[in-house]
């Protein structure tokens, strides 16, 4: 068993435009929470830096939001930045939580999950208990990437496995099996008596500068491989420049900036109310 991968918010915010992109597109589809004469409770299961648990407080301006995470690094951030009484009365807090057993210790009216649960093996046997914990016509909603099989995870798997890394890094990484396909994630919401919608988008982002792909990598798909190797520092430069290479040659800089397509997969599963 490995230990978890330590997070850096400042380079997972390096591209939080792009990243936020998927959070309001899963927001948009969000119905109304249930009108409890209360304000809404929220849970943001695998929150990061806050930066989108916030943004819950534009839609839900006097709920009580709370994120989860089990990175102290994120939580530090997201508490400094943005835990407290928020300004349309509702309050945010952010709580240690393993998203492996995260039981909900109350009843929520919508838990969401952005880019998260893809590090979480096993979380749709979950789904059940979450849902238990949802007040009638609460919502669950996440968005994960479906991009295992992109050249950029690909490559990553690939050099992991050569004999000069296989020992340190040759299982460090999971693949496609770290999601389920949409339809799988429809079923499953489906024979839990949800309300469901599923869909998938393919986001075509354009960054800048360079090794672009390498940057946006770092902040979370390379972040087991970093852990791994944090302890040489040697290491990490030269794993660094090999997969640097690799991604030059797969994603070409262009006239405009280098094109990163991130295929990435939501659903939205309204509870009986
Ligand atoms: C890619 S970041 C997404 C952060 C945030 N939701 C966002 O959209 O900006 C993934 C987050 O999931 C958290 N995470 C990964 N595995 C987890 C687990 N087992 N329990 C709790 N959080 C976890 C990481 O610490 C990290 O903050």
């Amino acid at each position: 068993m490995h230990s978890a991968p330590t997070w850096d918010p400042q380079q997972y915010l390096r591209h939080s435009g792009h990243r936020t992109r998927p959070f309001l597109d899963l927001l948009a589809r969000v119905p109304d929470l249930p009108a409890a004469g209360r304000p809404a409770r929220i849970a943001d299961l695998g929150c990061g830096a806050g930066n989108v648990t916030a943004l819950l407080a534009d839609r839900w301006p006097d709920a009580l939001i709370t994120g989860f995470d089990n990175s102290p690094e994120m939580l530090q951030r997201a508490a400094k930045e943005y835990a407290g009484p928020t300004p349309g009365g509702g309050r945010l807090d952010f709580r240690p939580g393993d998203l492996a057993d995260w039981t909900p210790e109350e009843p929520y009216d919508l838990i969401v999950s952005n880019a998260a649960l893809q590090w979480v093996p096993g979380h749709a046997d979950s789904f059940p208990g979450w849902l238990d914990a949802l007040a009638p016509g609460g919502v669950l909603a996440f968005q994960v990437p479906g991009n295992f099989v992109a050249p950029s995870h690909r490559l990553l798997r690939d050099l992991c496995t050569r004999p000069e890394w296989r020992d340190r890094l040759g299982d460090y990484l999971r693949g496609p099996a770290s999601v389920l396909d949409p339809a799988e994630y429809l079923t499953r919401l489906l024979g839990l008596g949800c309300e469901v919608d599923v869909w998938e988008t393919t986001y075509c982002h354009l960054l800048t500068g360079e090794d672009p792909v390498l940057d946006w990598v770092k902040g979370t798909g390379l972040r087991p491989v970093l852990t791994a190797l944090g302890d040489d520092p040697e290491a990490v430069d030269a794993f660094l420049a090999q997969y640097r290479d690799l991604l030059r040659a797969a994603y070409p800089p262009g006239p405009h900036g280098t094109v990163f397509p991130f295929r990435r997969l939501f659903a939205v599963a309204r509870k009986a109310g």
